[in-house]
């Protein structure tokens, strides 16, 4: 099912896959990229584990299924990732295709789904339509394309009536513009672009209590073992390579600072600036005019 093309590998999509390869290892193999969704909240950090990690990535898998249509049959999964949920759907009945710019994750999205599923290698603005579908899926991928883009390219590819779900992290500040989750979309504008392709919000949820235990797995691991681990090799390097250690200080010390502090503050900017919501929007049956 696949159609395999060779594609330029661009520089920050091999930095995002060497990300994902090391997110891969830490997580031991989940074939989801998502923040997934703790049904129950941990009591304490005790209870910040991968393996709740992986239940959670389920569960999210689960919630999403929850919102889909009775009648549906044919899913595009736009930023389809490594396949996770794919896998998941596929399972339960549905015909999907994938979609992602990215021939590593095509590599792991074939694998995961067992090649049951077509992947297009492209990326969603580029893609060009051969059928419709009956809803168009953007799981923690609406963040990486334009809200028009997205409004007009779903309407191009569904049927009156078709189905657009969407589950992401967006902004409900639109001031906050700099920073590490400042590509999420502000919830209105989101809204504006898509009620303007002629879609109507049908049902919507605000998960953002059930995601956010992972932004503190992600921040314990990272006070705990990430700046441990950084501290360890920069203090290795300063014992058995001084000159490189002091040179990579003072190029990239301070970056590296801003990084961290941020790095150490992501719950909090969550909490302030954004929201996680999961919106099933339908769109809008044109009246045929005799
Ligand atoms: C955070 S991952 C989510 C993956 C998957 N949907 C999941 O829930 O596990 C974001 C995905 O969006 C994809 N993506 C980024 N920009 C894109 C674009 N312009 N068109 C289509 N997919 C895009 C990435 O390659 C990646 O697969």
């Amino acid at each position: 099912m696949s159609n395999l093309k060779s594609i330029r590998i661009p520089k920050p999509t091999r930095y995002q896959n060497a990300a994902i390869e090391f997110y891969i290892g830490l997580t031991g193999g989940s074939p989801y990229l998502h923040y997934g969704y703790w049904e129950e909240q941990p009591k304490s950090d005790d209870e910040l584990t991968i393996s709740k990690f992986r239940v959670a990535q389920e569960a999210y898998a689960a919630h999403l299924l929850s919102f889909i249509p009775a009648a549906t049959k044919t899913i595009l999964d736009v930023g389809c990732g490594i396949g996770g949920n794919a896998q998941y759907l596929l399972a339960r009945g549905f015909i999907v295709e994938g979609l992602a710019p990215d021939t590593f994750q095509q590599e792991k999205f074939i694998k995961n789904t067992n090649n049951k599923a077509l992947f297009h290698l492209t990326r969603f603005e580029d893609f060009q339509r051969s059928h419709s579908y009956d809803l168009v899926l953007f799981s923690e991928s609406s963040q990486y394309i334009a809200t028009d883009d997205l409004a007009r390219g779903s309407a191009r590819l569904l049927e009156s009536g078709g189905y657009l779900l969407l589950c992401d992290m967006l902004r409900t500040n639109a001031e906050y513009k700099e920073g590490m989750f400042s590509n999420c979309h502000v919830v209105s504008e989101l809204h504006a672009a898509l009620t303007q392709a002629g879609f109507n919000l049908v049902k919507t949820e605000d998960i953002s209590k059930q995601i956010a235990p992972s932004l503190d797995l992600y921040l314990y691991n990272f006070r705990t073992f990430g700046l441990t681990t950084i501290k360890y090799i920069g203090d290795l390097l300063a014992i058995a390579v001084p000159p490189l250690h002091a040179l990579l200080s003072r190029l990239l010390g301070r970056t590296f600072k801003k990084l961290v502090t941020e790095g150490l503050e992501a719950r909090s900017i969550f909490d302030r600036h954004l929201c996680y919501q999961t919106q099933l929007w339908q769109l809008g049956v044109c009246e045929i005019v005799e």
